[in-house]
């Protein structure tokens, strides 16, 4: 507790932590993107998958973790942002200032838009606000049909348009961060630049890529709804068939 308190009084102590929670939310969304392909593989796979997932013993522990390293991320991110600018000795030229001073806060606006994202994605598809009839749908397994929750979602263009815009805004948060966060961990040398330059390219496109792909699965037509999903009471209405 006394080596926390230490690293949150100084300033590389407070990169430290946004740089390993960063490390962490980093896993997630791959974890989190990875298990959302297994759309690909049908309806039974997801709903197997999520299945897997809530009935976790561990489930209510880790999302406690992860809403504190949420929360530690962001507080730090924020702090260390805005000191990073304060520190800058040499003021910017009067006819740049703007454009660099909304260079430097890019991070905190890209990231306070993902928590908006967050907190309505897990309003929406854990919680069901908005989702209708198909929340409460049990598949031939018995699992809550996870699969048509999406599916259903995404075939409204409004929402499936404003998830692929969050996730743009993820790849420009992420591209800046994987970088950053090697910096900050002290891997990162002139001579690697290229490599890491590559490395964080890699992450973000294969990251954002793999979620995008989802909603414009559904808006192309290639994933559908289950038969069953869409003769339920009242959903052929929600779905608009
Ligand atoms: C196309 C993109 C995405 C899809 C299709 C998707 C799908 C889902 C689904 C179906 C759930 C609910 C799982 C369940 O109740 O069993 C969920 C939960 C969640 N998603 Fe996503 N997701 C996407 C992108 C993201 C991104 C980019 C993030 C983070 C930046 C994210 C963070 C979360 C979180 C924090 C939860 C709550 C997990 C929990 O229940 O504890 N998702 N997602």
């Amino acid at each position: 507790m006394n080596r926390l308190w230490h690293l949150l009084r100084t300033t590389i102590g407070r990169k430290l932590l946004v740089a390993s929670s960063g490390i962490v939310l980093i896993l997630f969304v791959i974890g989190h993107m990875v298990g959302n392909l297994t759309i690909y593989f049908g309806q039974a796979a997801l709903n197997s998958y999520a299945h897997w997932l809530q009935e976790s013993p561990v489930l209510w522990l880790m999302r406690l973790v992860m809403l504190t390293i949420v929360l530690v991320h962001i507080a730090l991110g924020i702090a260390v942002t805005l000191e990073n600018y304060r520190a800058r000795k040499i003021p910017y030229q009067a006819h740049n200032a703007f454009s660099k001073r909304l260079f430097q806060s890019r991070l905190i606006i890209s990231g306070m838009v993902l928590l908006l994202f967050i907190v309505g994605h897990v309003m929406h598809l854990t919680l069901g606000a908005g989702v209708g009839a198909v929340f409460s749908l049990r598949d031939n397994q018995g699992y809550v049909d996870v699969y048509s929750r999406v599916v259903s979602a995404f075939q409204n263009p409004w929402i499936a348009w404003s998830y692929i815009c969050a996730m743009l805004l993820l790849a420009l948060h992420l591209k800046h961060t994987v970088r950053a966060l090697f910096q900050t961990m002290g891997f990162y040398h002139d001579n690697y630049f290229s490599f890491f330059e590559f490395l964080s390219w890699i992450v973000t496109v294969l990251v954002v890529a793999g979620f995008i792909t989802i909603p414009l699965a559904v808006q192309t037509g290639w994933l559908a709804l289950p038969a069953e999903a869409v003769s339920t009471a009242g959903f052929s209405r929600l779905v608009g068939s």
